[in-house]
């Protein structure tokens, strides 16, 4: 049976208190509307609408490659009223399943069960949760059968102790549907056209409702708060890290890790406390991350370590690599094996050949590295003139001094050797001392300065 999706996003969100759409605030650095649409992609279904309304030109922009139909409500005048613009778009035979898009974390698992559980009928989602207030409650009948829905603003006294709530998310008939949301109307507490009476119009009409209760409540979770999005955050990421877990990763404590994007580890994996990984990370067997890391679209190679408090981005690092710890790997870094990158050093669109060595405080811009340099501390590329940028070529088996200022364009030949606090600012020799700085002079006569009493 062809199965259509609609994803109702025209809510505004009043209670994010943000200017941002509420479905383009993002959990795991990814937009909320972003994982539904994922689900619906998973589900392979014939249509996907997206019924959206405020923020509507920021959303579309935002999702403009993903593939699906966009309807505009310009009015929010309810959920069943969201469905029915979606109507026109639809196949119009087959299974309709409705999504919201600030319910994120649902699985994809569930939702094939509740399309198997609808059939030619209605199921509804629903969940047993400790505090049910703000949702509609799943009114059974003597037999346990679902009646009604109940609007927590509509429900009497006695409703509103149900605890076993609708979590919106609901598959049903398509044909059904149409015929349903043509009779409903909107004299209710919030005027508002509630899908939800389309559980009362099917069992009017002898079509069994089926629930589909899910044991997660943070799988059906909406999100209408900051506090309710941190909450659903921490579910999210807890999640992961169980996936990480699971597939043998050690993590020092799940509850201290945030993946934002998609983390892949090789076996014997180990990750410290505090750790940030965003984009596309991949780290090889035996990565040991150290607690406090920030690692964005990075590969770290096999027994590769990454040491407390380093920032890395869209940087590649080979095997037997030592990292930090406090080093930051800017854009465009290349370190291939057995390089080590100090505290308090800063690399950039450069590449270090094998084995070449970094430990401590230094800049390295726009450079070239070859196999077994060492660079001493507080060297310092000078990539930048004021108007453009030059490359520094440093050759394999090079020393370069502490304290040494290379100007670019500059090459240090091979084997070259740079006196430490040397400003370099021509091509060195290969396998010579080039030592650039003023000679060291005593002055005999100089007499320290004497303040003068007033
Ligand atoms: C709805 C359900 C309630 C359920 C709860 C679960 C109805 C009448 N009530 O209530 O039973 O427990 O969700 O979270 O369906 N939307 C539109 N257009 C509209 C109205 C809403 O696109 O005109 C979208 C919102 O952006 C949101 C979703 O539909 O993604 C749900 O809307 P919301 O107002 O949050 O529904 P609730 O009142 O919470
Ligand atoms: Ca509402």
């Amino acid at each position: 049976m062809p199965l259509d999706v609609i994803v109702l996003a025209a809510g505004q969100g009043k209670r994010m208190r943000s200017a941002l759409p509420k479905v383009l605030h993002p959990l795991g650095g990814r937009p909320l509307l972003a994982h539904v649409l994922d689900a619906a992609r998973a589900l392979h279904a014939r249509n996907t609408v997206v019924v959206h309304g405020h923020g509507a030109e920021a959303v579309r922009s935002a999702f403009a490659d993903a593939g699906v139909q966009w309807v505009l409500q310009a009015e929010q005048l309810g959920t069943g009223h969201a469905v029915q613009q979606a109507l026109p778009l639809l196949g119009g035979d087959g299974q309709v399943l409705i999504l919201y898009g600030d319910v994120p974390l649902v699985r994809v698992a569930n939702l094939e069960r509740l399309v198997q559980s609808a059939g030619d009928g209605v199921a509804v989602m629903t969940t047993e949760i400790d505090d049910p207030r703000g949702y509609g409650r799943i009114v059974r009948n003597g037999s346990g059968r679902v009646e009604r829905i109940v609007e927590e603003k509509d429900a009497t006294p006695q409703q509103q102790t149900i605890r076993e709530i609708n979590a919106g998310l609901m598959a049903l008939d398509a044909r059904r549907l149409s015929g349903w949301l043509a009779k409903i109307g909107n004299r209710n507490a919030q005027k508002e056209y509630y899908l939800t009476d389309v559980v009362t119009l099917a069992v009017k009409d002898g079509v069994p409702v089926n629930a589909v209760k899910v044991p997660d409540a943070s799988e059906v979770a909406g999100v209408n708060s900051k506090r309710e999005l941190a909450a659903l955050e921490r579910a999210f990421q807890l999640r992961q890290a169980e996936q990480l877990l699971d597939a043998g990763v050690s993590l020092a404590d799940p509850a201290r890790i945030d993946v934002r994007g998609t983390l892949e580890c090789a076996a014997e994996v180990a990750i410290d406390v505090n750790c940030i990984f965003e984009g596309r990370v991949v780290l090889g067997e035996r990565v040991h991350v150290g607690p406090n890391c920030v690692l964005r679209n990075v590969t770290v190679g096999a027994d590769s370590e990454v040491h407390a408090f380093s920032h890395l981005e869209d940087s590649e690092i080979g095997r037997r690599c030592r990292v930090g710890p406090y080093a930051r790997l800017r854009p465009g870094s290349s370190l291939a094996d057995e390089v080590h990158i100090g505290n308090f050093v800063e690399v950039k669109a450069s590449r270090l050949g094998t084995a070449s060595k970094a430990n401590h405080l230094s800049y390295i811009g726009d450079a070239e590295l070859g196999e077994r340099v060492n660079v001493g501390a507080g060297t310092i590329t000078c990539n930048y003139d004021g108007a453009a940028k030059h490359r520094t070529v440093i050759e394999d088996d090079c020393f370069i001094g502490s304290d040494a200022t290379l100007v670019a364009p500059v090459r240090i030949a091979r084997g070259s050797y740079i006196g430490a606090g040397s400003t370099i600012n021509k091509d060195t020799p290969a396998g010579q001392l080039t030592v650039a700085r003023a000679r060291q002079v005593s002055i005999a006569s100089w007499k320290p300065p004497t303040k003068k009493k007033t």
